[in-house]
């Protein structure tokens, strides 16, 4: 764990959200599914991992998301969009990780059964439960983006869609949130990349205790 990854820096500075993809360029299936692979190692409230993601590769597809994500050009563009989805029923009895955390020893069934009732009851609250869901997701959705960079390929987070009509094109339950869209490719090297704009810094937004 003391080992340092000096290359995280660089992958740090070098991440931006990138408006001009090459359309012309592709996203290998292979790399992608690297990137996802690692982009997993993401943590989530119980190892629960609640979240999917719609990879939208097709033209005609990624078309219908721009009709109903405010015509961002950068889906249309990007050679892959990722739909990060938040779901709030994750931490059900359904999910495999339970069977894990048992067979492990790290719980039993009892105790799982308690825990479920705890968030189910918790879960009533629908502010909760989409809190728990785009919590969760937005570590996903944030490793990805950063794991995308360590491998070359640029993306774009965006909020900027109607959740309901993307539920309704993808047939998503309402079990799911809409957290957030990511374009993934390449950026355009004939275009300009805007400078970064100013972050605060820890003076600005840390409070000490
Ligand atoms: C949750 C979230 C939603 C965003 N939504 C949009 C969006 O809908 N459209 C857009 O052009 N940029 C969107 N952005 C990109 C931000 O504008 C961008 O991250 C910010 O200006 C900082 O720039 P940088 O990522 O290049 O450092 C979003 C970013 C985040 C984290």
């Amino acid at each position: 764990m003391t080992e340092e990854c000096v290359d995280f820096l660089e992958v740090a500075k070098k991440r931006r959200s990138v408006y001009h993809f090459d359309p012309d360029k592709e996203l290998e299936n292979d790399l992608l599914k690297k990137i996802i692979n690692l982009a997993v190692l993401a943590p989530s409230s119980y190892n629960m991992q609640p979240w999917r993601i719609i990879a939208v590769k097709s033209q005609e597809k990624r078309q219908e998301v721009y009709d109903r994500a405010c015509s961002q050009q950068k889906v249309l563009d990007a050679p892959v969009l990722l739909i990060i989805l938040g779901d709030k029923e994750g931490y059900k009895r359904k999910n495999p990780i339970w069977d894990e955390k048992i067979r492990l020893g790290k719980l039993n069934e009892d105790k799982v059964r308690k825990v479920i009732r705890r968030n189910d009851k918790s879960k009533q609250d629908p502010t909760k439960a989409t809190a728990f869901a785009v919590r969760n997701s937005s570590l996903l959705a944030m490793s990805i983006m950063l794991t995308a960079q360590r491998f070359g390929v640029n993306t774009h987070p965006m909020i900027g869609f109607n959740a309901a009509e993307t539920r309704k094109l993808f047939d998503l339950g309402e079990n799911f949130e809409v957290t957030m869209m990511i374009s993934a490719g390449y950026f355009d090297q004939n275009k300009e990349l805007k400078s970064r704009e100013t972050r605060f810094e820890y003076d600005d937004i840390v409070e000490e205790y």
